[in-house]
This record gives structure tokens, sequence and C-alpha cells, in this order.
């Protein structure tokens, strides 16, 4: 029986693109007899290997499992800082705490939200080990200022990329500047594996977080089982397990191939919507610095009360309730966040503005035109245009 996601809203925050081509590699899989970590998630491996030229690449069960693989990988723990902003989702702040180190929270630029290099030199002091950075919505940090701070300051660069899958700065792919990279295929993200993540970058660090991410077993099952050896191994680490499904991976290996359509509309989306809404009153849409090529995961227009005809509030509960168009918010900063109030901060003005202004609107492949001209004017309407 096919499960029927409720239709609520008309215009749903998000929907992936999925078709007959997913279908077919998913059949293919179950047909195989081969559903864990084999060589669909291999052949996703090597597409993403491929594509950003990078030394390796682990497909793990999601970008969070990423992220602590990577700090696992990396020795980061007891006592370490690391330098990350406070305008991100929980994962890589929950992945530092449970390694035992200590997130050191730093504002972001008031242009793209992204996390200050400025901000991050004045942040180091004799315990900070690494910085996790991440590409607000899709559009890359300064790449090139953060491998030169890191490599100054002798510090691990790690990249949350997980809005950023397609994306540019200055010629540099995000994903392969820092020393190791995340990218997340949840089921809302620019491709998707229903629950995913890829783990990139040098390949010593992949190698160890691939034999940490499977339980510390020195050969993978699909290794052993192919050659042959279906019994007999070694624990070498006291591993976990975080490796991606060849069910998962089916899903991805078509959405890997259609990343660059998927990423063209969503651009196209994102022009059609700051064609149609900069310049209203107190709105602001995203800025995109010369040199960048965003992912757009994210379209996030900024409100602000004191010159716009309603709050952010009023604006998102409005387009639901009048207009049928769910819209998001990303993200409540970490350092209000409950398990994270005692995190060491400096003070954070441009997170919270943010924070306090924000809301994404629908932007993904899957949009109709029709639906695209539905959100540019129930937002024009409610600016009264
Ligand atoms: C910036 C960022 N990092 C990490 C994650 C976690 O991704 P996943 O759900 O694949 O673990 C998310 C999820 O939305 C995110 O927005």
């Amino acid at each position: 029986m096919t499960a029927q996601i409720p239709n609520l809203t008309q215009v749903p925050w998000n929907r992936p693109s999925l078709g007959e081509d997913e279908i077919a590699e998913v059949t293919d899989t179950i047909r195989s007899g081969w559903l864990t970590h084999g060589p669909k998630a291999a052949a996703l491996e090597q597409a993403v290997r491929d594509e950003l030229g990078v030394p390796d690449a682990f497909a793990v069960s999601s970008c969070t499992a990423a992220l602590h693989l990577a700090l696992l990988a990396a020795g980061i723990g007891d006592g370490d800082e690391v330098i990350t902003p406070s305008l991100t989702f929980c994962a890589a702040p929950n992945a530092l705490r449970q390694v035992g180190a200590r997130p050191v929270f730093v504002d972001v630029e008031p242009a793209t939200y992204n996390v200050c290099p400025e901000q991050a030199e004045a942040a180091i002091t004799a315990a900070t080990k690494a910085m996790v950075v991440m590409h607000y919505g899709g559009h890359p940090c300064d790449l090139a200022a953060f491998r030169d701070l890191a490599d100054q300051h002798g510090l691990l660069l790690i990249e949350d990329a997980a809005h950023a899958l397609l994306a540019r700065r200055d010629g540099l792919r995000a994903g392969t500047v820092g020393d190791l990279a995340a990218f997340s295929f949840y089921a809302n993200k620019v491709i998707t594996t229903g629950e995913g993540g890829m783990l990139l970058g040098r390949r010593d660090l992949v190698q160890r977080a691939r034999l940490l991410g499977r339980h510390g077993i020195d050969a993978s099952v699909w290794q052993r089982h192919s050659g042959g050896r279906t019994a007999g191994y070694e624990v070498t680490v006291p591993g976990l397990k975080y490796v991606m499904s060849d069910l998962a991976a089916a899903v991805g290996l078509p959405q890997w191939r259609k990343l660059a359509a998927f990423t063209a509309r969503r651009a196209e989306i994102a022009a059609a919507y700051t064609g149609a809404l900069a310049g209203l009153p107190g709105l602001a849409t995203p800025a995109v610095l010369p040199g960048v090529e965003p992912g757009w995961f994210l379209y996030s227009i900024f409100i602000d009360p004191a010159h716009a005809p309603l709050t952010r509030e009023e604006s998102a509960e409005r387009l639901r309730t009048e207009y049928g168009i769910a819209t998001s918010q990303h993200f409540r900063p970490v350092h209000t966040l409950q398990v994270h109030s005692g995190s060491v901060t400096c003070p954070l003005p441009v997170t919270e503005t943010a924070a306090a202004r924000q809301l994404s609107l629908p932007c993904y492949p899957a949009m109709t035109d029709d639906q695209v001209t539905q959100v540019i004017t129930a937002v024009r309407a409610l600016w009264g245009c």
C-alpha cells in the first residue's frame, strides 16, 4: 500500500524530486539481494570523488554521522575548542559535545550570514583545534580565508556542507577546501537518499572514518562476502555503525546525476523571487557575493519589523492560512538551545538579528512555475502590492 502524505498545504515548504530513475535503481537493488553498504554505496562514493576531485569519500547514514566521524577520525576530543557558527543546525555542535570538545560560537557576516573569518581568528586560543564552518543556505563561506586561517594556526578545517552540494566561491568548490567535509542527503536537501550523507576529504582521515564507521572492523561486509570470507574479522578500534545502505545509495545515484539540473532550477526560482521581491520595504532578499554560485538549498527573506508592514511571524502565518504556502525558519541559534546554553560565546548580534528576521520560502525543483508565481503574488499582496 502506498502511504499518502497528507496534502496539508498547496505549496509545501519542500518536496523531493523522485521518479522512475530512482524507482528502477531501488528495484534493481532489491532484486540483487544486497541491501546493506556495498556496490551502490561504493558507486555513489566514486561519483562524488570523480566530480569533486577529492582524495576519498565515504557514504554514511547522515550528515550528522559524517560530522561525528570527522571529529573522531581527527582525534578532536576532551577540552578541545572548536570554532563554529551558532546560526546553524545543532548537528555539528551536538557532535562536538559528544566527543567532549567545546563549541566556541562566533558571529556571522551581515551580508551572507556565513561565519566570519575575522571573528573566528579573534576566537583562537591555545586550546583551539579546529573550525567547523557552514555554508548558510548554500552560499559558501569565505573558503580561501578559512583555509589560510587554518594553515596559519595549524587548525583542522571541517566544512559542514549540508546546504552546499553544488556551490562555488572564487573558483573553489564547497566540500573540497576543508581537510574534511560533510554533505547531507536528508529528505529535504538538494539531493536525497531519504536519510544519508557523505564524508569527503583527506584520504588518511576518510580511511580512519571508514574504519570507525563500520564498528572498527578491518574490512567491509561487502569486501568480506564478495571475497568469500564471510566469517573472521578483527576489530581494531571501538567503532560505531554509520554506513549508508545500498537501498539509500540506489536513490542517491540517479539523484546525484540530476544535481546540476536541480541546482539550475533552484537558481531559476531564486532569481524569480529576487526579481519580484527585492525592494519591498523592510524585506531583504539573499545577497550573492561576486564570484559565488550558490547551491540555493534555502531562499531566505529577512523581515525587519521596523520597516515592513508585518512581522516575520505574521508573514508566515498569513502565507499559510490565507495562501496555502508553507515556510520554514533557519535557524534557532544553537547557543540559545538549552543543551548548548553553557557553551563559550562572544556577543552574537548579527546571528540573533538574522534568526529573528529570517523566513525560508519554498524553493525546490519540484515546484511548478504556477507555484512560484503563487508565492511571489502572495508575498507582494501581504506587502500591499
Ligand atoms: C547545516 C546542517 N548541518 C547538518 C545537518 C544534519 O543533516 P542530516 O539530517 O543529514 O544529519 C543539517 C540538517 O538539516 C543542516 O542544516
